[in-house]
């Protein structure tokens, strides 16, 4: 299970730069009169990415401020789901999904190569400060379980093997191939077709 936590050191202030507060008005013209609360999420995930993807405290009280709402409203939000980040993450950030499909297919294995490769607990930076990782709940590709995301990709299909390989290549600066590891499109069954024989395309 995942443990929320918001980092000790913070910025004392937060703005959106020039080009995000205008991406943040577009966005609020999204919500009908009334209603610009609702557009929260979408500005605290902007927040995330202006600010080296983690949110500080400082970024929820000027959301706070930006959409007229109190500021427990937004760090209710922030705190809930967990593609928010609260505190700083590395270049490569790895977010292991440990629900149940996952988890019987072997995320733990996972979890220990994260423990010995990257750091003893979650949410704490490499001692190089590239990587860091976090278990997280069902990230919908449970049918090529077990899997992680790293920053936008996912990988699938993996076991301690391939997830060691994954970390060397990110450690020596190459860029790993998302997807499965097991050579599946997308989600194909892994041995030959059994249904749909007689739709074409299917
Ligand atoms: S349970 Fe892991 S992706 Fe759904």
């Amino acid at each position: 299970m995942s443990i929320k936590k918001i980092s000790k050191e913070q910025p004392s202030d937060f703005q959106f730069s020039k080009k995000n507060l205008e991406e943040a008005q577009k966005i609020i013209k999204n919500y009908p009169d009334g209603k610009q609360q609702s557009a929260v999420m979408p500005l605290l995930y902007l927040a995330q990415k202006q600010n080296d993807n983690w949110i500080p405290l400082a970024a929820m009280k000027y959301i706070a401020k930006f959409l007229n709402m109190p500021y427990i409203k937004v760090y209710e939000v922030a705190t809930f789901y967990s593609m928010y980040n609260l505190s700083p993450v590395g270049k490569y950030f790895i977010q292991v999904c440990t629900t149940t499909p996952c988890m019987i297919r072997g995320a733990y294995d996972l979890v220990n190569v994260c423990k010995e490769r990257i750091s003893e607990n979650e949410n704490q930076l490499s001692k190089d400060k590239t990587c860091s990782w976090m278990e997280v709940e069902c990230l919908g590709a449970c049918v090529n379980a077990p899997m992680m995301q790293i920053n936008n990709d996912y990988f699938e299909d993996l076991n301690e093997e391939k997830f060691e390989k994954i970390i060397n290549q990110i450690q020596t600066g190459e860029k790993p191939k998302p997807g499965s590891y097991k050579g599946r499109k997308i989600s194909e069954p892994e041995n030959n077709r059994k249904t749909l024989l007689n739709i074409k395309n299917a």
